[in-house]
């Protein structure tokens, strides 16, 4: 069965032009994009993305930089994708993420990490359903 990730540009990443590059690196490895379009998050949206995190002291500042400006929201598909996306954006504070993941590469701050990916199969499916409706989904065969 194949699996599906949600994964987010986040507000940083899109004012840093990092988007063709983030997108690539998921291209590459052989995923498949099956949704993606730009949208500004309302507050509400970010806060229920971020729910598991609302008693963080974190918590209302990640939802106001959330919603901030345009994010690019996708679903990439693919054999092992949640955990091997997880695996290309590397680890969650950009000063502890490996040279060669996205965050490694491409970020000093863990406020701005630019990229989120879902951190398991159940995320990865709630936030899909909060992001996109059923028929944003499209299925096709790649060659990848
Ligand atoms: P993300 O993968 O989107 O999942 C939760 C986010 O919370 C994380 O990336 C960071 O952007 C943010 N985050 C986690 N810890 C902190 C922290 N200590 N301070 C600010 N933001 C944080």
């Amino acid at each position: 069965q194949m699996e599906q990730t949600f994964i987010a540009i986040k507000p940083d990443g899109v004012q840093r032009g990092l988007i063709s590059e983030i997108i690539s690196r998921f291209e590459r490895k052989g995923f498949k994009l099956v949704a993606i379009k730009v949208v500004v998050p309302s507050k509400e949206h970010a806060q229920k993305h971020y729910h598991d995190l609302k008693e963080r002291p974190f918590f209302n500042g990640l939802c106001d930089f959330l919603s901030s400006g345009p994010v690019v929201a996708m679903v990439w598909e693919g054999e092992g994708v949640i955990k091997y996306g997880r695996k290309l954006i590397g680890a969650t504070d950009p000063q502890k993420s490996e040279p060669g993941t996205i965050r490694g590469d491409l970020a000093v701050a863990i406020g701005g990490n630019v990229i989120h990916g879902s951190d398991g199969p159940e995320t990865a499916k709630d936030e899909i359903n909060l992001w996109f409706k059923p028929e944003e989904l499209v299925s096709y065969t790649s060659n990848a």
